[in-house]
């Protein structure tokens, strides 16, 4: 069953309804603008997270052609500042779908796939080579993160051209000593993202993807604009159901933001942060 507890889904509100649709219209303006008659652009539109699988199994060339893709991304460098790590052992996905708060379909996907930000593979080839590397810092952190996720995402993309269904889950970078446990990751090495893949069920299929804000809160130009107020309540106009701006708004602060699985994660990663500050402080020391 799905449950607000193991089903990271958005509140009612930000997930369906007219408002949503409305809203998704008109960030599309006359709609065949802003979502040409393209395979590629309206499977992107088309995508959303699915959270719930049939149990049929992905065949390994479509695997094959996923893993294909995801590497195909732009990559920093062409450096490829990642490694993606298949968890196929039944009782690493169980343990996992523990440590990642509690979220039971992560071991019922048939393929799982977690995207390592790499900075240890190449300082090793530098010292392979007799080169004198620095200690990796958080620049190349925040590059190996980006090189992870955008190959991360062109696995979903290449999922969804064959059917099959997948989603994000963030709290892979929760508990990090659990999950360096259960993966064998050395320092240097960050789990960024954990893609969970399978087919769709019917539910799936036909629930409604959520709504996204308006497109006039989220495209700026030139210069940052930071939203008044009122302009903040504009952008949820109509996304908050039945309840006012503030009990939504206050509820979904109290769920998310302020929740024990979002300290965890601030915790986990200032852990892994740790690694790169300490060892950059004692090499400029
Ligand atoms: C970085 C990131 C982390 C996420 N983590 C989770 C997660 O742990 N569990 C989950 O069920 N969904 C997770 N999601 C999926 C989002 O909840 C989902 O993308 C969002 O609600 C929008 O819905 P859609 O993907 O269907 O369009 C994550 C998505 C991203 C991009």
């Amino acid at each position: 069953m799905e449950t607000e507890r193991n089903l990271k889904t958005e509140p009612a509100a930000l997930s369906e309804g007219a408002a949503g649709q409305k809203s998704q219209a008109r960030q599309a303006g006359t709609g065949r603008r802003a979502c040409p008659d393209d395979p590629v652009i309206r499977s992107l539109h088309e995508r959303k997270s699915v959270r719930a699988f049939t149990g049929r199994k992905i065949p390994e060339e479509d695997v094959l052609a996923i893993v294909t893709a995801a590497v195909q991304a732009p990559t920093a460098g062409n450096q490829q500042l990642y490694t993606i790590l298949r968890v196929t052992d039944q009782d690493k996905k169980h343990r996992l779908s523990l440590s990642c708060d509690n979220q039971p379909f992560i071991e019922e996907a048939d393929l799982v796939l977690v995207f390592l930000a790499d900075c240890l593979k190449w300082y090793r080839a530098f010292t392979e080579a007799g080169a004198s590397p620095r200690d990796p810092g958080e620049g190349d952190l925040l590059l190996a993160v980006c090189d992870a996720l955008i190959a991360a995402q062109n696995a979903v993309t290449a999922a969804q051209a064959l059917g099959i269904g997948s989603c994000y889950i963030g709290d892979i970078m929760e508990n990090r000593e659990v999950q360096k446990e259960i993966l064998d990751l050395p320092d240097y090495v960050f789990p960024a993202a954990m893609l969970v893949f399978g087919y769709p069920t019917d539910q799936q299929k036909t629930r409604q993807k959520p709504a996204r804000a308006d497109l006039s809160f989220i495209l700026q130009e030139n210069a940052y604009h930071v939203h008044s107020g009122e302009e903040l309540r504009a952008m949820f106009a109509g996304r908050t159901g039945t309840r006012s701006y503030e009990d939504w708004m206050k509820a979904f602060c109290q769920r998310k933001y302020n929740s024990d699985f979002s300290r965890e994660m601030t915790r986990s990663v200032r852990a892994y942060l740790k690694e790169y500050r300490d060892k950059e402080q004692g090499s400029d020391g």
